[in-house]
């Protein structure tokens, strides 16, 4: 089970069916609220089956979809061929290696529901920061540091454990030790935050 491999970061598998959709029904203005815009070279970090990819790639010029997970990225490369969209690249890694699996320069790097799980934060914003053009920005979106039994979605708590998640300042913390600038701490209701980072 890919979740049991070494590499993969705790507490991120995808969800059961159902509550997803019900969590996020509107991708693209979460997308917006952490300042996507049209004609940008976006990675999508930790994809999964591409419940974000497709929007970004619905509004970005390109898109790199990077997961470890090959069957969720068999997932995502199918939503995106469903609806003719042809801009996105589906890239099999950990994103430990992004710098490496995405060789050149990218304007925007979306990270959903994945960066509590990772175990050396300041390696991945390093990584993060070697992928980007000098300008581009760095987007994490983050369950709040609530306690899982108060995140309820379809009438159940979700979400990573209560233990696993970060506060903003802790994200902030972790992603401007490496010499990112912080723009932006946006709320994206019920249960999350944006934090946006800029490479000087
Ligand atoms: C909770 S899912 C979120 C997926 C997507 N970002 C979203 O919000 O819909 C987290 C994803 O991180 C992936 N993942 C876990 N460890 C990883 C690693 N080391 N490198 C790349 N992807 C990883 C998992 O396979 C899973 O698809």
């Amino acid at each position: 089970m890919i979740s049991e491999r070494p590499e993969f970061f705790t507490g991120t598998e995808m969800p059961t069916a159902g509550w997803w959709e019900a969590l996020w029904p509107d991708p693209a203005s979460v997308l917006s609220t952490v300042g996507l815009k049209p004609g940008l070279e976006v990675v999508d970090l930790c994809c999964g089956d591409g419940w974000f990819t497709l929007p970004i790639a619905k509004i970005a010029s390109h898109v790199v979809a990077v997961d470890l997970d090959p069957a969720l990225l068999e997932v995502a490369k199918n939503k995106l061929a469903a609806e003719g969209l042809t801009n996105c690249k589906f890239v099999i890694g950990d994103a430990y290696e992004i710098a490496k699996l995405v060789p050149e320069p990218m304007n925007f790097i979306y990270m959903a529901n994945a960066f509590h799980g990772v175990p050396d934060q300041p390696r991945l914003a390093r990584a993060v920061y070697e992928t980007l053009a000098p300008g581009g920005l760095f987007a994490i979106v983050n369950w709040h540091q609530y306690p899982r039994e108060e995140t309820t979605v379809t009438g159940e708590p979700r979400g990573p454990s209560t233990e696993l998640r970060l506060s903003p300042e802790e994200t902030v913390d972790a992603v401007t030790s490496c010499g990112m600038m912080l723009v932006d701490i946006v709320e994206i209701q019920p249960y999350h935050y944006g934090a946006v980072f800029k490479r000087p």
